[in-house]
C-alpha cells in the first residue's frame, strides 16, 4: 500500500465555438505540458478530459494536497493553453485565469479543484464526474443519494460494510465555514442544508472509519471575481466498491436528470443531462448542463483508463427525460423558475433598470 493523491484541475480558457466545447489544440498543448512532467517524474500519471468548454486535468502523484509544484503544473498548463486558444482567436480565451500570477496554490485563481490523498487499496476503481454549464452546488443531490439514500444505494441497506453510513463535510460558501454531518444519524439536519445548493455544498465524504469516499470542487468564479465571468463547472472524484458505493450506484443519481444552475449565460435552471463524452457539446442555448463519467482503476498510481460510463443505452431515458424538462423549461422564457431569481442571476440589467427608472417608480 502506498499513499498516492490524485488532483483533478479544471480551467475553461477558451472554448469553440463560443462556449460549446473544446478545441483538439488546447488538449494537444495540455497533454504535451504533462506528458513533460511526468517525464520529469513529478506526476505518476496523467488524463487529458474535456466537457463543453473546460479542459480537466486528471492527475495521479506523490505530493500530496494543495501541492505547490502540482498546482503550479496545472497554472504553466492552462498559461500554455490560453496562448494557442489566444492564437486561435477561441472563444474567452484564459477566460477562468483571472488572476495575472501564480502565487503558489491555484484555488482562488479561477479554476475548479478537487485532491485526494489516500493508500491505494488492493484494487481502486474510481470515477471522475466532470460537468459543463453548471456550479458546485449541482453536485448535493447525486452525492446525498450515493452516500445516504438507501433507495439508491443497496450497499446501505445490505452490505455490512456500508451499514454505518458516512460524513459528509459540508461548507457554507457566504460564511467560509465547514461542518460534518453523519448520516443516517444527522440526516434530516444534512438535508435542510444542502437543500441550498446555492450557499451550502458537500466538500467531501467519508467513512465513519475516516477513509475518503468522495471529494468536490466547490470554487465559485463569481465569488473570487466579484462578478460574473463564467459558470463554474465543477468536478467530482468518487472512490467506488468494497465498502463505498458500488460503481452502478455512483452513476445511478443521474438517471435522474435534476434541475441545476447554469445554462444560457449561467443564469438558469435546466437539468443535468448525463452524456456519453463525444455527446459532451452543451449547444441547445448553451446546454443542457452536461455530465460526463470518467471511470479509471488505479494501477500503483497508473490511470487505467478511462471508461466512458455515461456511455451506456440505460441513460438514455434521462437524456430523454432531460429534453423533455429542457423544453418545458425553456417555454418559460424570461420568467422564474427558468430564469434564476435576482438574487442569483449571474448576468442582470436590473442596476441599471432601477436607475434608470428610479424617478419613474411612484408611491402605489
Ligand atoms: C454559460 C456560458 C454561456 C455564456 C453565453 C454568453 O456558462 O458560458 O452561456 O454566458 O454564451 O456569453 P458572452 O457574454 O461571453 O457573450
Ligand atoms: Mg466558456
Ligand atoms: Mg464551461
Amino acid at each position: 500500500m502506498s499513499r498516492i493523491t490524485l488532483s483533478v484541475i479544471k480551467a475553461d480558457v477558451g472554448g469553440y465555438v463560443g462556449h460549446a466545447t473544446m478545441h483538439p489544440d488546447l488538449v494537444d498543448k495540455a497533454n504535451k505540458k504533462l506528458s513533460a512532467a511526468r517525464k520529469k517524474g513529478l506526476l505518476v500519471d496523467f488524463y487529458v478530459a474535456s466537457c463543453g468548454d473546460d479542459l480537466e486535468l486528471i492527475m495521479t502523484h506523490k505530493k500530496g494536497t494543495d501541492s505547490k509544484e502540482i498546482h503550479g503544473l496545472a497554472w504553466d498548463t492552462f498559461t500554455a493553453c490560453t496562448e494557442v486558444a489566444k492564437k486561435l482567436k477561441l472563444y474567452g480565451a484564459g477566460q477562468d485565469l483571472l488572476k495575472d500570477a501564480f502565487s503558489g496554490n491555484i484555488k482562488g485563481l479561477g479554476p475548479g479543484v478537487t485532491e485526494m490523498e489516500f493508500n491505494e487499496r488492493k484494487s481502486e476503481p474510481i470515477i471522475i464526474f466532470m460537468a459543463d454549464k453548471t456550479s458546485p452546488g449541482a453536485w448535493n443531490l447525486p452525492l446525498y443519494k450515493m452516500f445516504a439514500d438507501p433507495f439508491n444505494t443497496a450497499g446501505l441497506v445490505i452490505d455490512p460494510a456500508m451499514h454505518e453510513g458516512f460524513v459528509f463535510e459540508v461548507l457554507d460558501i457566504k460564511k467560509h465555514k465547514k461542518i460534518a454531518l453523519s448520516c443516517p444519524e444527522e440526516m434530516y439536519d444534512l438535508l435542510m442544508f444542502i437543500g441550498a445548493v446555492d450557499r451550502f455544498m458537500i466538500k467531501a465524504v467519508y467513512r465513519k472509519d475516516g477513509e475518503i469516499g468522495a471529494t468536490a470542487s466547490t470554487q465559485k468564479l463569481s465569488l473570487v471575481a466579484g462578478r460574473y465571468v463564467g459558470k463554474d463547472d465543477p468536478v467530482l472524484i468518487v472512490r467506488c466498491q468494497s465498502g463505498l458505493p458500488a460503481v452502478g450506484e455512483a452513476l445511478e443519481p443521474f438517471a435522474f436528470a435534476h434541475l441545476v444552475e447554469g445554462w444560457m449565460r449561467g443564469s438558469h435552471q435546466g437539468p443535468l443531462m448525463p452524456v456519453a463524452f463525444h455527446d459532451a457539446n452543451p449547444s441547445r442555448f448553451d446546454g443542457p448542463p452536461r455530465v460526463i463519467a470518467a471511470g479509471f482503476q488505479l494501477c500503483n498510481g497508473k490511470l487505467e483508463g478511462p471508461v466512458d460510463l455515461f456511455d451506456d443505452p440505460s441513460f438514455d431515458e434521462a437524456r430523454r427525460k432531460a429534453n423533455e424538462i429542457a423544453y418545458y423549461m425553456r417555454a418559460h422564457g424570461p420568467f422564474e423558475p427558468h430564469r434564476l431569481g435576482l438574487e442569483t442571476l449571474e448576468y442582470t440589467t436590473m442596476p441599471q433598470l432601477m436607475k434608470k427608472f428610479e424617478k419613474k417608480f411612484k408611491p402605489e
